[in-house]
């Protein structure tokens, strides 16, 4: 699963899920470009884990809800590199709460960072990968995208939207050999599920078959795989990666 000569973007990337990305991309010899909001030191940490590897890394700051500030970050990075070839719409936010008693403002920034940040970050990078004929789009949805989740009714509609998108682009960009899938990852180790009880996540634990939590690289392994010319044949799929705790 080479990736030499391509290179890729990974929204929230200093972090998680997205760093475990990056650095495998990194390692399967793309080019990275490490998206973060908040955390300069960790997003320039995964940059300096590439280069130290002999890959090419840079990071760059934008918020992926804000159109202003994606379109004159990429628009400099697009101006010199010309074509992101891999995207992979990573950055999210959780916050729970019951639907009933749940805050519009919460309701907004939970779709605006999940769902309207990656169709935002694939507009502004599609027309480059359309000029070429190539191009892999990879979003970071969820299992409870797939099942719902007491507790997570903005994230899991968030996640399933991913997924509608998903087969949306597929169906509009295939004909310009662009791929769009998604990952959904299960119970994975991140600063995101950390903020989860004790006995939430022994009640989590309880429905992985495979009894244990997924790790970020568990997930970097699935995006590579699908950014990759080994998943030539494959689009608008959303894949579980999950531990079959989706079964
Ligand atoms: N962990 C899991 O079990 C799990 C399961 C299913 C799906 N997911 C999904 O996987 C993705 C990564 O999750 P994670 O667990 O790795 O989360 P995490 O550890 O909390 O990291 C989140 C990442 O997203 C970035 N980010 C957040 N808001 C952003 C914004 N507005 N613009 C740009 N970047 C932003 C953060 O950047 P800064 O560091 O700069 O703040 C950070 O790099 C998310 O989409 C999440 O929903 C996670």
């Amino acid at each position: 699963m080479k990736l030499d000569g391509e290179i890729a973007l990974v929204t929230g990337g200093s972090r998680g899920i997205g760093r475990a990305c990056a650095i495998a991309l990194g390692q399967a010899g793309a080019e990275v470009i490490v998206n973060y909001v908040s955390s300069p030191d960790k997003a320039e940490e995964v940059c300096g884990i590439i280069r130290k590897a002999g890959g090419k890394a840079s990071s760059v700051k934008f918020d992926v809800g804000n159109p202003a500030e994606i379109d004159s970050a990429l628009g400099a990075i697009l101006k010199e590199k010309k074509r992101i070839g891999i995207l992979v719409n990573n950055a999210g936010i959780a916050h729970d709460g019951l639907m009933m008693r749940y805050a519009l403002e919460d309701w907004d920034r939970v779709l605006n960072t999940n769902l309207r940040g990656a169709f935002l970050v694939s507009q502004a990078v599609v027309r480059g990968m359309m000029k070429e004929r190539k191009g892999s789009i990879i979003h970071m949805s969820s299992i409870v995208g797939v099942t719902g989740n007491p507790g997570q009714a903005a994230y899991c509609a968030a996640k399933a939207g991913l997924i509608g998108l998903t087969k949306s682009m597929a169906k509009e960009l295939a004909s310009r050999n662009i791929r769009v899938n998604s990952v959904a990852p299960g119970y994975i180790q991140t600063d995101m599920t950390d903020a989860l009880t004790a006995d939430q996540k022994t009640a989590v634990l309880s429905h992985i078959p495979l009894g244990r939590v997924g790790t970020p690289e568990e997930i970097a392994h699935a995006v590579v795989f699908l950014a990759s010319a080994a998943s030539n044949y494959i689009t608008g799929q959303c894949l579980m990666v999950d531990g079959g705790m989706g079964m």
